[in-house]
């Protein structure tokens, strides 16, 4: 196994990391844009590396937690043009679209290195607990090389070769966790119209989350099926309910944004004549709509 590995990025969850490769006895390089980051890792044990180039030099693979995509392609730049790529892997956790993922390896392959692309759906107090899941994508070779390390962060799960995989399924899955944690905050702010605490309204909803597993799965146990019939909430109740809150969030005087965005979701199956269904159906309604620009999305 590789015990050796560069880290490129400081920031909250690129910290977290450095940290635990050190503390696991990996020996890590680091290196951040702003250099006042790399002191904590330094009096842990970490090489600072004065550019990102040194850093992708001094070892075999560098794991690159940057914002954005083109921050990422801008730091390698340098150890690019300088031929240091060349041989090296580099495993990039920045946070992006499939098409960003696509350009990124093909422009990191063409300075000579592997690349494998990975997202991270957890917060950095996650890394390393046993909790955490890291999704890669790339060539299995290079996985397969990388994944003992790789295992020092969270578990890694592998989802083939196409490196639009990580961002492709961790944007399916960041729709519901944003959607959740919005119409928490949401919820609270209208409750606390009412004097009910924000707790009040956690603990309630933290009663519900096996309601919810068991809504996950009942969906796509009907997608699956092709069968959105229903004998518990119709499509149709759902939407008269999400309006009947949207109008007691109005009569306060907040907005219900989630809410709506919910009704807007809905609505077109109604209009369809489809609201007897179960809300599964809009899966459905969705995909035939978008039907025409995926086709013009094809894996590459
Ligand atoms: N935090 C989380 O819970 C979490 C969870 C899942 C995924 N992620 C993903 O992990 C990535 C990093 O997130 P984070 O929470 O660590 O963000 P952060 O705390 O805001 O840190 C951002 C990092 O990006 C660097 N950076 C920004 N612009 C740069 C540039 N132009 N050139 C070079 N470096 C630049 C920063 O360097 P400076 O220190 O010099 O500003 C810093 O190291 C993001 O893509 C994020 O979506 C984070």
């Amino acid at each position: 196994m590789q015990n050796a590995v560069s880290l490129l990025g400081l920031g909250r969850m690129g910290s977290a990391l450095a940290r635990l490769f050190v503390e696991r006895g990996c020996a890590a390089t680091v290196w951040n844009r702003t250099a006042a980051k790399t002191v904590p890792l330094a009096e842990l044990g970490a090489r600072v590396a004065p550019t990102a180039g040194a850093a992708v030099q001094a070892n075999p693979t560098s794991i690159v937690c940057v914002d954005r995509y083109a921050q990422v392609k801008n730091l390698l730049s340098e150890p690019k043009s300088r031929g240091v790529l060349a041989g090296r892997t580099i495993v990039n956790l920045t946070w992006g679209t499939p098409e960003e993922a696509w350009d990124l390896r093909s422009w990191v392959v063409e300075g000579g290195a592997q690349y494998l692309d990975g997202a991270i759906l957890d917060y950095p107090s996650e890394m390393g607990t046993g909790r955490s899941v890291i999704l890669y994508a790339g060539e299995r070779a290079v996985f397969d090389v990388c994944e003992p390390l790789l295992s020092l962060m969270a578990e890694p799960r592998y989802g083939g070769a196409d490196p639009a995989w990580p961002n492709a399924l961790g944007s399916a899955v960041v729709p519901f966790l944003g959607g959740a944690v919005g119409g928490f905050l949401e919820g609270a702010a209208y409750a606390h119209e009412f004097q009910v605490s924000p707790r009040d309204v956690m603990e309630l909803l933290i009663d519900r989350i096996d309601v919810c597993r068991r809504a996950l799965v009942d969906a796509v146990e009907q997608i699956e099926a092709g069968d959105h019939a229903t004998e518990q909430a119709s499509a149709k109740t759902f939407f008269e309910a999400a309006q009947a809150v949207c109008a007691s969030v109005d009569e306060v005087g907040h907005q219900g944004l989630v809410m709506s965005a919910f009704c807007e979701l809905l609505e077109p199956l109604l209009v369809a004549g489809k609201g007897d269904l179960a809300v599964s159906a809009v899966y459905d309604q969705l995909c035939a709509r978008y039907q025409s620009s995926s086709d013009s999305c094809s894996v590459r």
